[in-house]
């Protein structure tokens, strides 16, 4: 790929930034590709509805093409053109959670490029609440593929800087907005499915989404591996994800048996990720990625921790297992999948 010059610009407010969302606009559609801040996590925005802009998002992040976009809308007659049908329980769910961390799949229209769905007859569309993501949304006039921004593989990016870390020279510019809210990418619900199916946990719980809907599944792949052979509902699910270089291993068990383990497992280039205050005790390195009985603090931290595992060298990582209750189902998915599913009950 030709190395770019990447722009930074300047977006941590839709009106004093103004120049740098309408710059982002234009070379949105003029069939660039912009690395933009969202509520969740940075993605790596392209005009939705041209197949060969999609085919430059996957080539930028390294990503196989079959691993469908989400695709980006900031009003709700956006969604229309880009769906052949409505299922049941969309409108009220988009009533309840859009503008936000959710996402929903709709049988696709023809005017939504199959590049940019993977090849699928499904699209996923989701409308972000980041007031910046908005903005360009609407400078571009056009809805905006945006998987995130991290090269294929990495830990998602939660910061301009860890765009530029994986980004630079192959994009052409990087919306600064400063750290996501979030930290974790969005829920990903089915609406295809009968009853609707969570296909990825984000902050949008599934508590949340009984609310709305009488019945809500959870995909088994959020916690088990695919079963060998088996066909992924969401192509994403099938591929390693959101690792450091370090091997990560989950370790399950209280703080205690969590600090003897670490201790009789030490060696050079051995880390601990632990709840926040857990770490001064342990007598090894270490880094923190929340409190213990907050996910939503893990949730934030956890990308960036475990991008700096990778600058400190980090050769194994045991984290503290979170609890899968709420938005702790989030942390826990994205772990396991770091982790390769490998678990330790100790
Ligand atoms: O929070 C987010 O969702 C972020 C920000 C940038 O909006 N985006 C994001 O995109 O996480 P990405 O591409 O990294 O993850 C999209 C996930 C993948 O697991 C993909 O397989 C799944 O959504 N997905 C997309 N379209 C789908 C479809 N039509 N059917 C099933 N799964 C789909
Ligand atoms: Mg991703």
């Amino acid at each position: 790929m030709d190395e770019k010059q990447t722009k930074i610009l300047s977006g941590k407010d839709p009106v004093i930034d103004r120049e740098g969302i309408e710059e982002a606009g234009r070379i949105l559609r003029d069939g660039g590709l912009v690395a933009i801040p969202t509520e969740t996590v940075y993605g790596l925005a392209g005009n939705a509805l041209q197949g060969d802009v999609a085919e430059r998002i996957f080539a930028a992040k390294g990503r196989p093409s079959d691993n469908p976009l989400i695709v980006h809308i900031s009003a709700w007659e956006q969604l229309l053109p880009l769906v052949s049908r409505i299922p049941e329980h969309a409108k009220e769910l988009a009533d309840a959670f859009w503008p936000g961390p959710l996402t929903m799949i709709f049988p696709k229209s023809g005017i939504v490029p199959t590049q940019t769905t993977g090849g699928l007859a499904t699209v996923a569309i989701r409308m972000p609440s980041h007031p910046v993501a908005r903005a360009i949304i609407d400078a571009a006039g056009v809805p905006l593929a945006a998987p995130s921004a991290n090269r294929s593989g990495r830990p998602s990016t939660t910061t301009a800087e860890h765009c530029v870390e994986d980004l630079s020279g192959r994009i052409d510019a990087i919306v600064d907005g400063g750290p996501c809210e979030f930290g974790v990418e969005s829920t990903v619900l089915s609406l295809v499915s009968v009853p609707p199916k969570i296909l990825r946990p984000g902050a949008v719980t599934k508590e949340q989404l009984e609310t709305i809907l009488p019945a809500v599944e959870v995909d088994p792949a959020v916690v088990h591996p695919l079963a060998e052979g088996a066909v992924a509902a969401s192509p994403g699910m099938k591929y390693k994800h959101y690792s450091p270089k370090a091997e990560v291993i989950l370790v399950e068990g209280s703080a205690e048996r969590f600090r003897s383990f670490f201790r009789e497992h030490l060696s050079p280039g051995t880390y601990a990720l632990v709840f926040t205050g857990e770490g001064k005790d342990l007598g090894g390195p270490y880094l923190e990625y929340g409190r213990k009985e907050d996910p939503l603090d893990q949730a934030e931290h956890l990308f960036a921790a475990l991008r700096e595992m990778d600058e400190l060298g980090a050769k194994t990582v045991y984290v503290r297992c979170p609890s899968q209750d709420g938005v702790g189902l989030a942390v826990y998915n994205r772990l396991l999948r770091a982790a390769a599913f490998e678990v330790i009950d100790v």
